[in-house]
């Protein structure tokens, strides 16, 4: 099959003939329809950000697909099943696990890093993960579920817990971002988005955002949402990973208010302790999502309260996903799937 395989951040992507991958008693091959192309392969990809499994590896971990072999002990899917292989995969058996929250296994495995991903023709993954699709959701777009909108997903509903009238400020209206500022808004939230480029502002205001802000054209983005709210937002959401965009989001929350990490950095902030305690601010992660999330999320998007369709504003080839990242990187497409 073709692949695009990843040989470490030297080397970069190459565009291969790799073996069908086989597949295992309690997995299925599913024949990928779309890979979306995340923030998170850049990563690996330029930032010396090492994945698991050890170069060569494919990445892509946002695919939906056909079924196409099923493992002997494998009953919950038939050949021809249209699917979504969640971002990552679960241990079922650790403590987290077991506790409802899935999302933090301390043995998860993610696609296209633990192990090969969906920048290909096809993919072997544990049946148990696997969603069915209804046939009302386009195929190709639905990848993007995997992971642009289920982690908003999880970050807006069981994090953020956005609820009707509430005032969200969100940092960085990009693939993950503008699924923040579509449910918060179908939560019932007064959506402020913030980004630095108008066309992505120009996005959030189509998906629901009353008001928006281009972080570069005002002073500062805190004295902004203090003004539109009368003294601070109810809840911010960082969906950028930018030490400076979480404090600027933490300033913006009123009293008694919350802010929701959802983008990654390595880096440390910097945040007046003294301000946590005094106004009682809460300060949470949010990471992926919950495989009891999927179904509703399914749903949404089937009653057209979250569009997929829209937000997939470029499609490649397999071959041409460096095209792909260029297009991330200038900031001209919303999100872009790999279709083999
Ligand atoms: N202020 C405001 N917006 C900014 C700033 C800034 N200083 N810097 C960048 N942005 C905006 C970009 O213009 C872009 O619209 O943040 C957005 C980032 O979007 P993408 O590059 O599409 O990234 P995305 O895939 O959405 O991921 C964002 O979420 O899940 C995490 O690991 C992921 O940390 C990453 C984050």
């Amino acid at each position: 099959m073709k692949a695009a395989v990843f040989h470490g951040s030297d080397a970069g992507i190459r565009f291969e003939d790799v073996p069908i991958p086989e597949i295992g008693s309690h997995e299925i091959l599913v024949k990928v329809a779309a890979c979306g192309v995340c923030h998170t392969d850049l990563h690996y990809i330029e930032h010396g950000v090492p994945t698991f499994k050890k170069p060569p590896v494919i990445l892509g971990h946002e695919a939906s697909g056909v079924v196409e072999g099923v493992g002997i002990e494998v009953t919950a899917f038939v050949a021809g099943a249209r699917v979504l292989i969640p971002a990552v995969l679960t241990c079922g058996k650790c403590m987290f696990c077991r506790m409802g929250r899935e999302n933090i296994c301390s043995d998860m495995t993610m696609l296209g890093n633990h192990i090969n991903g969906a920048y290909a023709e096809y993919v072997a993954v544990p049946a148990k993960d696997v969603l069915h699709l209804p046939e009302s959701i386009p195929l190709e777009e639905a990848s993007i579920i995997a992971d642009a909108i289920s982690t908003p997903y999880h970050a807006v509903k069981n994090r953020a817990q956005v609820r009707p009238g509430d005032t969200v400020v969100i940092f960085g209206c990009g693939g993950v971002g503008i699924n923040a500022v579509q449910l918060a808004t179908a939560s019932g939230g007064y959506v402020i988005a913030v980004d630095i480029n108008d066309s992505k502002l120009a996005w959030a205001s189509e998906f629901g955002a009353v008001k928006t802000i281009n972080a570069s054209k005002v002073e500062r983005v805190s004295k902004e949402v203090k003004k539109l709210t009368g003294g601070g937002a109810d809840i911010a959401i960082e969906v950028i990973g930018n030490p400076r965009t979480i404090e600027e989001a933490f300033e913006c929350v009123r009293f008694g208010g919350r802010l929701c990490v959802v983008g990654y950095t390595h880096e440390k902030i910097s945040i007046v302790a003294g301000k946590i305690m005094f106004k009682e601010i809460e300060v949470v992660g949010s990471l992926g999502c919950r495989p009891l999330d999927y179904k509703p999320l399914i749903r949404m998007v089937e009653s057209g309260a979250i569009d997929v369709k829209r937000q997939v504003t470029h499609r490649f080839g397999l071959d041409e996903l460096d095209k792909a990242f260029a297009a991330m990187k200038e900031g001209v497409s919303l999100r872009s799937i790999v279709v083999p």
